[in-house]
């Protein structure tokens, strides 16, 4: 059997955690020598500790606390990244390093593993890099996620599409055929191995008193959307129209970046509107399967409304999972009330019969196994 290689996996944030855990359970369950670095970019407990005891996830072996001072300095941010990343590289020296997804953590994560690499002839070191969620793309230029996920893509050995979609695309890029595989997306699996658990387990409900069909679940951070006053001034005034409209409960786990902002900006939040902290990935999914209509800006919760079969509408321009809509199962509405409400009316009406375009639940071991072969 060849020597099993060693493994870094570079995560900072909610959604990393969350995608990239089957991955880092099988690589334990495997004995699989890996290791993890924390960027700390995400910090808050609701933000990040919770997912570790929740999915039962080890410590990573390095924590950085390298917060973002966003809504400026991404500069900063990801330089600071790189520095400290390199440093541990150069030490654990691992085989690849393993990015998922678009945030200034994954770009940070593979651009040093390749600048590591362009000092072979001199250090003798080079690190491959895996890009898991590769890709997606919005076309959106302004947005920092487009550009972190395009550059991950051309800096990566092996990347690893959720559907012939993205494979598509990388193709048209110039990727080599070789190094895209096509394996699903990790959510799948997440969704499928906790499931069960947040119906059976989860109070969620009754302690927000909602019952299955009779609410709406909402989520917003955006950079876009909530650092613009006007945008996130529409976009609350849509909820608000939905909320006479339906005359149903919103609930809304505030991320950390839109409680900043709504603070800055002095919004308020209309009335039958239920804000609540973030809340783990169990009472997240509780929310998610038992609600009548998801209205988000999430990249990820638009995955798994998907998955579970919960209509979708998307407070954005576009987005880099046009499966969604393509099987009938989100519609990108835009920010305007005008768009949000007549997207809202039509998705209440859906009917819940899309076939999931996102896998089978089996990502994580067909993403082991192109690493280890
Ligand atoms: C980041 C990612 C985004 C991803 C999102 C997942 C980038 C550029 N953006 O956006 O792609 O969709 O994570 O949620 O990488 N904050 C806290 N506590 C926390 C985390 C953040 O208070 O635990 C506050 C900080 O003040 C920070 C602000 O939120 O300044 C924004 O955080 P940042 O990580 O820059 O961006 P996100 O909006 O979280
Ligand atoms: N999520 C969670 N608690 C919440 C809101 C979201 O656990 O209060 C989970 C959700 O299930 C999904 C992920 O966070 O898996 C999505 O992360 P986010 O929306 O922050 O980022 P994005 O997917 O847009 O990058």
């Amino acid at each position: 059997m060849p020597k099993k290689r060693k493994l870094a996996f570079i995560f900072g944030t909610r959604p990393e955690i969350i995608k990239l855990s089957p991955i880092i359970k099988l690589c334990q369950k495997k004995n699989i020598p890996f290791f993890c670095i924390h960027t700390g970019q995400h910090y808050s407990y609701t933000m990040d500790e919770i997912f570790f005891k929740e999915l039962d996830l080890c410590s990573p072996r390095y924590k950085l606390h390298i917060r973002s001072k966003a809504p400026y300095m991404q500069g900063d941010h990801t330089g600071r990244m790189l520095i400290e990343i390199e440093k541990i590289l150069l030490k654990e020296e691992p085989y690849c390093v393993v990015v998922q997804g678009d945030t200034n953590t994954a770009f940070a994560g593979a651009l040093t593993a390749e600048k590591i690499s362009t000092t072979e002839s001199y250090t003798g070191r080079y690190i491959k890099v895996a890009h898991v969620e590769a890709g997606l793309r919005s076309y959106d230029r302004l947005m920092p996620e487009e550009t972190n996920r395009f550059i991950a893509d051309h800096l990566a050995d092996f990347l690893f599409a959720p559907t012939a979609k993205e494979k598509n695309i990388l193709l048209r890029e110039g990727i080599p055929k070789s190094w895209i595989h096509v394996t699903g997306n990790t959510i799948v699996d997440v969704v499928k191995q906790h499931s069960l658990a947040a119906r059976q387990k989860m109070t969620i409900l009754n302690k927000l008193s909602l019952q299955k069909d009779s609410y709406l679940l909402l989520t917003l951070h955006r950079q876009e959307n909530v650092d613009s006053k006007k945008i996130f001034a529409n976009i609350i005034r849509s909820i608000e129209k939905i909320r006479k409209k339906t005359n149903l409960p919103i609930i809304f786990p505030v991320h950390k970046r839109t409680t900043k902002m709504l603070d800055k900006f002095s919004l308020k939040i209309p009335d039958g509107v239920i804000a609540i902290e973030p809340v783990g990935l169990l009472d997240f999914l509780r929310l998610e399967m038992d609600a009548k209509l998801i209205l988000t800006d999430s990249g990820g919760v638009q995955e798994e409304a998907c998955t579970l079969k919960v209509p979708c509408v998307t407070l954005r321009n576009n987005t880099e999972r046009p499966e969604t809509v393509e099987v009938g199962a989100n519609i990108v509405a835009g920010t305007t009330p005008q768009g949000i409400l007549k997207a809202a009316k039509k998705m209440l009406k859906a009917k819940r019969n899309w076939k999931n375009p996102f896998g089978d639940g089996k990502t994580a071991e067909r993403i082991i196994k192109v690493l280890m072969q």
